[in-house]
């Protein structure tokens, strides 16, 4: 319940329009922690130095909730163009994305959905290169759309391109994903990062955290790939367990982080044998992903505040 007031504190300062306008002209230096850079050069970059570590990377260029036609087909040329750079390269090639930021909330004059349509060039693009694309998950109002065009483009693109997340933290999930299992898709699991009501989340972090062992189990004993995207160590200790003991072999599985959050033991795991990938966000629309950020951890305000008096 306290992170859930926490939570909802940090995100409704966040949402202050005064509180952002400081946060973006003096937050960049704090924002560097968990994002690599304004282009993406600085995220291939921070690929490239992860790599050296046995840790492969996520490519996520932030922005989300797009609102106009333009906006979404600039996103979607942009992650296009991350395509561009990674073909050829000799690590796997992943990239993140958020529908909404590519037109999930627009319709094309034709009628179409545009986020289909740039998702189905974004996807068609990474077959040709071998690149997988994950959907992220967005806020509760947008799971059931969400989870319906994931249908559609796994069905045309295979699940080995397409993947989505699932969020532990919503009373339906469990559902959802034994909804999904016909097509055996590689999911994420995580937590959930946005604030929701209690009428559709957990409010309470210890019934999230078996939510979010029952769905990981689940999805590994049905035999499909999941990628357990947590930074709580109890939760990593009990899946290397769980899979020990029901004898799931590590390529079904993987761990993944996010950037600048525990690279110590993003580099253990690796070098237990596990793959591990990292989140790497880079991009100027930083402000929501940062503000989420440090509603997840209470210390995390007091780095913020630090580094912005000294800034
Ligand atoms: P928890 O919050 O319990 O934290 C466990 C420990 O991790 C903490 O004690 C601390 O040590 C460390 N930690 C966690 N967050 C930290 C932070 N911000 N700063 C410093 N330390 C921190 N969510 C979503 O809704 N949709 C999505 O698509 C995604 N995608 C995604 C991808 C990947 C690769 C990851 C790792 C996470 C996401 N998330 C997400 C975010 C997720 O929902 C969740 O908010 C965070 O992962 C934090 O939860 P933990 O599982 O780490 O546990």
């Amino acid at each position: 319940m306290i992170d859930r007031i926490y939570r909802s504190a940090v995100l409704g300062v966040a949402g202050n329009k005064a509180v952002e306008s400081v946060v973006r002209t003096r937050g960049w230096s704090v924002a560097q922690r968990f994002v690599a850079g304004d282009d993406l050069q600085d995220a291939v970059r921070a690929v490239e130095e992860l790599e050296r570590d046995g840790v492969h990377g996520i490519l996520d260029l932030l922005g989300e909730m797009v609102t106009s036609e333009e906006e979404a087909n600039t996103f979607a040329e942009k992650i296009l163009a991350i395509m561009d750079a990674l073909d050829g390269k000799p690590y796997p090639k992943y990239v993140s994305i958020k529908l909404s930021q590519i037109g999930q909330d627009l319709t094309t004059a034709s009628g179409e959905n545009l986020g289909m349509v740039n998702a189905r060039r974004i996807l068609t693009r990474a077959q040709h290169i071998g690149a997988f694309v994950r959907l992220d998950m967005e806020d509760h109002p947008r799971v059931d759309e969400t989870l319906a065009q994931f249908r559609e483009l796994a069905s045309e693109f295979g699940t080995d391109t397409v993947g989505t997340v699932l969020q532990a933290y919503l009373y339906r999930t469990e559902q959802d994903r034994a909804a999904l299992d016909d097509l055996h898709p590689n999911l994420r699991i995580v937590k959930g990062a946005y604030l929701e009501p209690e009428t559709v989340a957990m409010p309470d972090k210890a019934d999230v955290d078996a939510a979010y062992r029952r769905l990981t189990y689940a999805h590994l004993k049905a035999g499909n790939y999941t990628a357990v995207a947590s930074h709580d160590e109890s939760i990593i200790e009990d899946v290397k367990r769980f899979v020990i003991a029901h004898g799931i072999p590590k390529s079904q599985f993987e761990f993944q982080m996010l950037y600048g959050i525990r690279r110590d033991l993003q580099k253990r795991l690796a070098k237990e044998g596990f793959t591990v990938r990292a989140y790497i966000p880079y991009g100027r629309d930083w402000y929501a992903y940062f503000s989420r950020r440090i509603a997840e951890r209470p210390a995390n305000v007091l780095f913020v505040l630090r580094g912005m008096l000294k800034g």
